[in-house]
């Protein structure tokens, strides 16, 4: 059976008379926003999508507002004609896939920056321009949309958690859900960036999901953070892992620091790590 082709807009007007029509007729939207080079867990995200609204929008753009000059926009991966097929299969009902100059028209000069908080530890300190440029890409994006509920993946879970702060700031009127983490067989989250690693790279980094599992054991039989976190760290040093940016037990909901000594059942494990030229993270709830 051939799949019926997944209807594409890449102008802001044709995405908003699509949604509004959706809308006249009552029905519910619901947007993920992705840069593309999709994978499982985006496609889990659509499927919760249409387990919480009638029609589900995925937009795709690889937002240079996002990387910084020496980061991999220009390498990082890109194929419309599949995301566009396994988004049909999923269930989605619209892509849109804006270009640069749709989004990023000659003059714009405005950025929406979460200046405190959420913002501040872990990916702010590491790739200090990253949460600036995802808080203006998504607050448009969810201008231009207006749906009713917006999802985002849990493996980017400071960036939801940015996401949700922006959304409720700015009184977008948008729900924001996370969706769980999709994982490889060997507990490795799901990510675009995976097709970097080398055969030999991808088998080492399944070292990381074994320590962030360990770690989560050993904050539960009440070892403090700090240990657990220099714990992981050699782990990952030893399994061949080259700069690690951080290793941090946290709040999972304030991030703020937590420790010393054992901490509750809201802390959360989150890990950047450098296999090779590719950087890897990961979080998860203790
Ligand atoms: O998580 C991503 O893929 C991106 O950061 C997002 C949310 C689509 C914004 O460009």
């Amino acid at each position: 059976m051939t799949q019926t082709a997944l209807p594409v807009v890449r102008t802001v007007a044709a995405l908003r008379a699509q949604v509004s029509a959706w809308k006249r007729e009552g029905l519910r939207v619901a947007m993920v926003p992705t840069m593309g080079a999709l994978h499982e867990g985006h496609l889990s995200l659509v499927r919760l999508g249409n387990q919480m609204a009638d029609r589900t929008v995925a937009s795709i753009f690889v937002n240079p507002a996002q990387f910084a000059p020496h980061e991999d926009f220009d390498a990082y991966p890109r194929g419309e004609d599949r995301d566009s097929a396994l988004l049909a299969a999923a269930g989605c009902a619209l892509l849109f896939a804006p270009t640069v100059g749709e989004m990023y028209p000659d003059g714009f000069a405005t950025t929406v920056n979460v200046a405190t908080g959420v913002s501040e530890p872990l990916e702010g300190v590491s790739r200090p321009h990253f949460f600036g440029g995802v808080a203006t890409v998504v607050s448009k994006l969810l201008n231009q949309c207006r749906p009713d509920v917006a999802i985002f993946g849990e493996k980017d879970y400071q960036q939801l958690l940015v996401i949700r702060r922006m959304a409720r700031d700015l009184d977008l009127g948008v729900e924001i859900v996370g969706g769980p983490t999709s994982r490889e067989a060997d507990d490795l989250a799901m990510s675009s960036r995976n097709a970097y690693l080398t055969p030999e790279e991808r088998e080492a980094a399944a070292a990381l999901p074994a320590a962030m599992a360990a770690a989560v054991g050993w904050l539960r039989e009440g070892q403090a953070a700090e240990g657990v976190e220099g714990r992981v760290k050699a782990i990952l040093g030893e399994a061949g892992f080259g700069k690690i940016d951080y290793v941090e037990v946290r709040d999972g909901e304030t991030l703020e620091r937590l420790g010393p000594g054992p901490v509750g059942s809201g802390a959360r494990v989150f890990v950047a790590a450098w296999m090779g030229k590719t950087r890897l993270i990961d979080n998860w709830g203790v």
